[in-house]
């Protein structure tokens, strides 16, 4: 088996000394998986991904992508690694130079890195407009001739272009017309599947983030609270921000969180230089009790695969376990080919 594509270990980064953007996080992304990361604005969830990619080092702690530590190479060594791992951002225009050809943006990685003869470059970039199904004559379209999805393949093809092994995915379909968001994600099932890609999937959308990903890992205020496999964390989830977050998409959720009765998600996070003592959630949680605000709770596997930071875990755990059936192992983890996504216009998958 091959080494995880990523693992990352007590990741730690501070801004300005004071902003703990990522605090501690743990985690392993597995050769060819999506591994999904959700949470609410100023979770850290870029911050992550950034970090994943080499675009921001760490403050502490480790990342490795196989057995190489990035940022112990030099940079010269670094330049060229970071080729191995691209990311492709929100804004569609991010990575688009309105002065270029479409063509000319695609080769431009090519370009920088010095590979290929011109003739190659451009024979690359015709077959990637391919593989994300644009015709050829986009080539020598400007980007404001395209629409929103269309540069968005546009700047995927680009990220392809150097052959990444590591993609992260921060809110690629954010800016996108719900309409659209489905073909989008599986344009990145089909891509992930052909060219053997691992994918890192941020989302604050669950109903994205449900759909496209094998694994999850659920960000509050810095730190993973929850990570498992993705309908499992979704279908039933043990940390009451988790259960929150879903509850807070009624219409992507609503059976499950019929059966469990809805909690709405008060209060804003909190000051991101001041995290809350004791449980960071313990601010907003509907079932914080006295010892929350006191005592850090530790993350627990509860089941194979699944950790979750949360004094009353075990006791989520058990009242799942008396309305469904979850046998260790059940994990209902996805097969490795990714279905196609539906998603329908009122946001119910
Ligand atoms: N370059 C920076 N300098 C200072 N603070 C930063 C910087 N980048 C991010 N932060 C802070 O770090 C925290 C995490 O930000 P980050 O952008 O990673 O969150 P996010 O989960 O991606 O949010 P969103 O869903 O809004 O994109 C926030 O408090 C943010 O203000
Ligand atoms: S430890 Fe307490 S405050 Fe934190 S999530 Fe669990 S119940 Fe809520
Ligand atoms: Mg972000």
């Amino acid at each position: 088996m091959k080494l995880p594509a990523a693992t990352v270990k007590d990741l730690h980064v501070t801004f300005g000394g004071t902003v703990r953007a990522v605090d501690g996080v743990t985690f392993t992304v597995e050769d060819g998986e999506i591994f999904g990361v959700i949470g609410e604005s100023g979770s850290g969830k870029s911050t992550l991904g950034r970090c994943l990619v080499c675009l921001i080092n760490p403050s502490d702690g480790e990342v490795r992508h196989r057995d190489v530590d990035p940022f112990a190479l030099s940079r010269r060594q670094l330049n060229r690694h970071r080729r191995r791992c691209q990311m492709v951002s929100q804004d569609p225009n991010a990575a688009l130079d309105p002065r270029m050809t479409i063509l000319q943006s695609l080769c431009e990685p090519l370009n920088i890195a010095g590979i290929g003869s011109r003739e190659k470059r451009r024979e690359k970039a015709y077959e990637m407009l391919d593989r994300v199904s644009l015709a050829a004559e986009f080539a020598n379209r400007y980007p404001h001739e395209l629409s929103g999805g269309q540069k968005q393949r546009v700047n995927i093809a680009r990220a392809l272009m150097l052959d990444p092994e590591l993609i992260v995915c921060d809110e690629v379909v954010a800016a996108l017309d719900v309409s659209i968001q489905a073909d989008m994600l599986n344009l990145f099932s089909r891509l992930k599947d052909e060219l053997k890609l691992t994918y890192v999937f941020i989302s604050h959308d669950l109903r994205v983030v449900s759909h496209i990903s094998d694994r999850v890992a659920v960000m509050y205020f810095g730190t993973i609270v929850e990570l498992g496999p993705a309908r499992e964390v979704m279908d039933r989830p043990l940390h009451p921000y988790t259960e929150a977050l879903g509850s807070a998409e009624p219409k992507l959720a609503a059976d499950a969180a019929e059966r469990r009765g809805r909690i709405i998600l008060q209060g804003e996070i909190p000051n991101s230089a001041k995290p809350p003592t004791g449980c960071r959630f313990h601010t907003r949680c509907p079932r914080a009790e006295a010892r929350c605000s006191g005592e850090v709770p530790a993350t627990r596997e509860l089941m194979p695969g699944r950790y979750v930071a949360c004094h009353f875990a075990e006791e989520m755990l058990a009242r799942h376990s008396d309305t469904t059936t979850i046998r260790p192992g059940d994990n209902g983890a996805r097969a490795a080919t990714a279905q196609p996504v539906e998603l329908r216009h009122d946001g119910r998958a």
